[in-house]
């Protein structure tokens, strides 16, 4: 699933492609100090294209299926490496306070996947989430061979206004996440908690859409609008997530033994309280309480020499442990004025700051 090593990957195969055209240009005579122009591709540079994107397929540990579908246009491989790192990039920075800081290091993501911490539901709502939102751009975008912009709505929704422009397509987008993601059906309570924060981070992106509209006439006068969809950035999507996972319920099975089939709720008490709610199809669900993430384990590495905030988060990070301080000049720009016009002028000022991190 996540991967934050992947986009080193595909950087790697960059440059693999940019060292393979060295030679090409030696043969051909070049110094390599001509002004840049496009080559024709020749069937040779084809043949390369298609097995560098399905190098980047093979490099995913993608399933079966999931491989098929990554190898049907170089799109959707470049697609899915974006997706990855986009929500692997989103993850870090909403955890950036955080004892779990999302590390995604090859074991410690393994073995956060194999549990049902809230944690957990994170990351499962946060790659459906970032793969919806990857496809529906690189549709709107012309980078998929087999999508392209959001279509008309429904015609009930068109009033004096056009639609047009090129919105990003959900309903592509949906229907692709939900058919690369789906497994076969597995009825275990880990299973539909997993399918339930996939669901969660589809829905966000989807309520997320908001219709713009540009105005056209005769000086701005508006006599023709065109709108299309849009999507909400992924960091909109992430922070939503990130309070959802703050509010995570804790849910456990009601599996009709006989049937195996089942619904997530709350876990069975002998005295259910009032504070035990039904998730909603929004609520992000998890199944057992986390690991306090303070000493390295094998869901992370733990909080030592964590750089944490005094008054902030210090306490909570560091585990009761304590801190080290230390004290560093800066030099920041400051006291900044706009000028007219149109440029920013600032001072450089020289400071001391203080910096803090945990103690092992
Ligand atoms: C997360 O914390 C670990 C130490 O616990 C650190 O090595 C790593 O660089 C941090 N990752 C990010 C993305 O901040």
């Amino acid at each position: 699933m996540l991967d934050g090593h992947l986009l080193q990957g595909w950087l790697a195969l960059a440059l693999v492609a940019l060292a393979w055209i060295g030679p090409t240009a030696a043969y051909f005579g070049l110094t390599g100090t001509e002004p840049l122009t496009i080559l024709p591709l020749t069937s040779e540079t084809e043949e390369a294209a298609v097995k560098a994107y399905y190098k980047v397929c093979d490099r995913l540990k993608l399933e079966r299926k999931q491989r098929r579908m990554c190898r049907r246009d170089p799109g959707v491989a470049e697609t899915l490496v974006e997706a990855i790192s986009s929500s692997a990039l989103e993850c870090q920075y909403q955890f950036r306070f955080e004892r779990w800081n999302c590390t995604l290091e090859g074991r410690y993501r393994t073995n956060l996947l194999q549990n049902g911490y809230k944690e957990t539901a994170f990351l499962y709502a946060i790659s459906s989430a970032g793969l919806t939102h990857a496809v529906a751009k690189a549709c709107s975008a012309g980078r998929m061979e087999r999508c392209t912009c959001d279509e008309a709505p429904d015609l009930e929704n068109r009033e004096a206004w056009q639609w047009g422009g090129c919105g990003d397509n959900l309903k592509y987008s949906n229907k692709f996440v939900k058919d690369f993601l789906s497994k076969k059906s597995n009825k275990d309570l880990r299973a539909r908690v997993d399918l339930h924060n996939t669901n969660v981070g589809i829905r966000v992106i989807k309520s997320g859409v908001e219709t713009t509209c540009k105005c056209h006439g005769v000086s701005g006068s508006c006599t023709v609008r065109t709108c299309w969809r849009q999507l909400a950035p992924l960091h909109e999507i992430a922070k939503q997530l990130k309070q959802k996972y703050e509010t995570s319920l804790k849910v456990g099975s009601t599996t009709n033994e006989a049937t195996g089939e089942g619904d997530i709720s709350p876990p069975k008490k002998p005295n259910p309280g009032p504070s035990d709610q039904i998730p909603r199809t929004t609520d992000l669900t998890y199944i057992d309480d986390s690991p306090n993430f303070c000493r390295m384990s094998k869901y992370s590495p733990g909080t030592t020499g964590r750089k944490c905030y005094k008054d902030k988060n210090c306490e909570s990070m560091c585990c009761g442990r304590g801190y080290n301080t230390q004290s560093r000049v800066v030099t920041k720009p400051c006291q900044c004025q706009v000028r007219w016009c149109c440029y920013v002028e600032c001072k450089q000022c020289t400071q001391r700051e203080e910096v803090y991190t945990c103690k092992g």
